[in-house]
């Protein structure tokens, strides 16, 4: 995956929303020891979304504390006001909405020149063809497959379609960004999202309730690779 350090055809970015943190740093160390190579930070502003969640001093301490790459989904609004603080915090990877970013061109160029790689993220009931001139200035494009907001919802197969056009215009076109799935991916879910072009993988319940986090990182890895292997 370009700029994104990658152990196989397809990685797994554990959603630290669902995670315990007052152990935080110790399951981190558990996915790391796995093979995990980045974690997906949700932030949330109580405004571009109903909910509050994890800001720059989060992203700051993870940052002091491992060496995996951090992707920061801005689910806020006026994003152009924070992305080269997220990426001076230690971001490696920024996305910001489509819903958010009016003048998305230049929010993606701020990104890339604060030198952190720039994602654009589609709500579900958003058509990709809003994304048709920029597809050439993003690192990857983030599908949601529930509405922003909270972790533990159930995945909307419209993102599926989404995930198709996007790899097919990635390969008419010969450009290289790379594809990303968040929400309600789990065991039932991360095969149908893989076959229909997802690369990286967002998982937030599916990993973090589980009885036992590691395990489940490492199934959901294993069902996304066979799946790769059975694409068309
Ligand atoms: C939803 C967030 C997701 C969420 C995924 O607004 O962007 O990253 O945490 O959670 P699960 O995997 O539980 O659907
Ligand atoms: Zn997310």
């Amino acid at each position: 995956m370009r700029g994104i350090k990658s152990n196989g055809p397809v990685e797994i970015a554990p959603s630290i929303l669902a995670a315990d943190f007052t152990r935080l740093g110790e399951q981190i160390a558990e996915l790391k020891a796995a093979g995990c190579q980045l974690l997906h930070i949700d932030v949330m502003d109580g405004h571009f979304v109903p909910n509050l969640t994890i800001g720059l001093p989060v992203v700051r301490s993870l940052r002091r504390a491992t060496d995996l790459a951090l992707d920061c989904h801005l689910m806020i609004s006026e994003p152009d006001r924070y992305v080269e603080a997220f990426a001076e915090a230690g971001a490696d990877m920024i996305s910001v909405h489509q819903e958010a970013a009016p003048h998305l061109d230049r929010t993606l160029a701020a990104i890339r020149a604060a030198g952190a790689r720039a994602g654009v993220a589609l709500n579900p009931a958003t058509p990709v063809v809003l994304l048709s001139e920029v597809l050439p200035q993003v690192d990857y494009v983030l599908v949601m497959s529930v509405n922003p907001g909270f972790a533990g919802q159930q995945f909307l197969p419209g993102a599926l379609a989404k995930l198709r056009q996007l790899a097919d215009w990635r390969a008419d076109r010969r450009l290289h960004f790379c594809l990303e799935v968040d929400g309600g991916i789990g065991v039932e879910t991360i095969g149908e999202a893989v076959r229909a072009g997802a690369d990286l993988v967002v998982v937030a319940t599916s990993i973090f309730h589980a009885p036992n986090p590691r395990q489940s990182f490492e199934q959901l890895r294993q069902l996304a690779w066979s799946a790769v292997a059975e694409k068309v």
